[in-house]
């Protein structure tokens, strides 16, 4: 067995990357660590807990990440604070979760010269304009725009370093937006349809031109596997699946799908500094890792997304008060 520390496994990704795990890699043997914040649930792991180990803590915590490292073989790091709304409101834990821990796990990786798996996100390269042929690659420069994308780069940044200068034997992936099931209800998708199933109208930033490049998660978690499996020591890998649509265009198939006209939202603040567009150009990891996608049937996942919901009211409905008076304040 290969022991495995999953950060943030009972957040939105990390608790589905557990799942997956369990399921097609029963090689590894799992222990989650998660500070259970706002975003973390533990009832996302109620149906796998007796197959893995679960420690209520702190990325940084430093003596306690020390000592889980040095009982796994294999770090995937994927706790963070991850909102850019609330980033823009209050940057300091994201400063904090997000470099402050990060360092912690690459200390105590270089220092029990453990594998470390770092992902990230497309947010770091900052945004394109719609018309741009070219999208985001491995080469593409650093130019973070709020908060969470330039913590999240800096922590990217910090990881390279350790590789050049102390021989971390780490791999970066940087993937573009996810959907699916457990996706806490601040994010646009979930937020849409918790909002139709209390008989709320949708909120849409601005115009809605502006350009997400979607991938469902078990596509974002099949390719950290690809990576732990065949990536390169040192190397970043971009993650997407050429799931280009803007928010309009997403809300239109949300409204669609439950039965509403298409008309039926709110057009709220736009966010500060708000990206125009991501697009992420994964011909590298599809190359070399032999990965492919396979929910690219972009409108079939959110149909499957928003039966979750449908199905597991009790997971959302007691943080949708409190969710919606806080954008309520922001005007949002
Ligand atoms: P999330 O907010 O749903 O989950 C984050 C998890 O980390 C939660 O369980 C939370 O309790 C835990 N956590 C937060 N601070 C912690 C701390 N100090 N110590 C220990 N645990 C802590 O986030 P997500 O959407 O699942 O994102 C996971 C990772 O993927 C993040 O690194 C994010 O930057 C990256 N990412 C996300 C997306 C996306 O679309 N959501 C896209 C690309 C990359
Ligand atoms: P979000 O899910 O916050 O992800 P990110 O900021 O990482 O892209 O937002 C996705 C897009 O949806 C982004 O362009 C902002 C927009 N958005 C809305 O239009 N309305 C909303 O209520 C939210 C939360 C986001």
């Amino acid at each position: 067995m290969i022991k495995m520390l999953v950060t943030g496994g009972a957040g939105f990704i990390g608790s589905n990357f557990v799942h997956l795990t369990l399921k097609e890699h029963p090689q590894y043997q799992i222990t989650v660590l998660d500070a259970l914040t706002y975003a973390g649930n533990i009832h996302n792991l109620d149906t796998i807990k007796d197959n893995i180990t679960f420690v209520h803590g702190d990325i940084t915590d430093a003596k306690l990440v020390d000592q889980l490292i040095s009982q796994n073989d294999v770090i995937v790091h994927f706790a963070a604070e991850s909102h850019n709304d609330n980033s823009l409101q209050n940057p300091w834990p994201f400063v904090n979760t997000n470099i402050i821990g990060t360092y912690n796990l690459i200390e105590a990786s270089r220092k029990h010269n453990k594998r470390y798996h770092h992902i990230s996100t497309d947010e770091v390269y900052g945004d394109l304009e719609l018309e741009d042929p070219n999208k985001f690659t491995e080469q593409t420069p650093y130019n973070p725009s709020s908060p969470y994308s330039s913590t999240k780069a800096g922590s990217d940044m910090l990881v390279r370093a350790w590789v050049r200068s102390f021989g971390l034997q780490a791999t970066i992936s940087n993937c573009s937006n996810n959907y699916g099931p457990y996706q806490h209800i601040e994010k646009f998708i979930p937020r849409q349809i918790t909002n139709i199933l209390v008989d709320q109208k949708p909120k849409l930033y601005g115009s809605g031109q502006n350009v997400r490049d979607w991938i469902h998660v078990d596509d974002h978690n099949s390719a950290v596997h690809a990576i732990l499996n065949k990536g390169v020591i040192g190397q970043t890998y971009m993650i997407g699946a050429n799931g280009e649509q803007n928010n309009k265009q997403v809300l239109e198939y949300i409204l669609k799908d439950m039965g509403k006209p298409t008309s039926w939202y709110e057009q709220v603040n736009d966010r500060p500094g708000h990206d125009l567009r991501y697009a992420i150009n994964s011909s590298k990891l599809q190359k070399e890792l032999s990965w492919q996608p396979k929910y690219t049937n972009f409108e079939q996942g959110l149909q499957n997304t928003i039966q979750w919901y449908k199905n597991n009211t009790q997971w959302w409905q007691p943080q949708k008060q409190q969710v919606e008076a806080k954008y309520k304040e922001q005007g949002q």
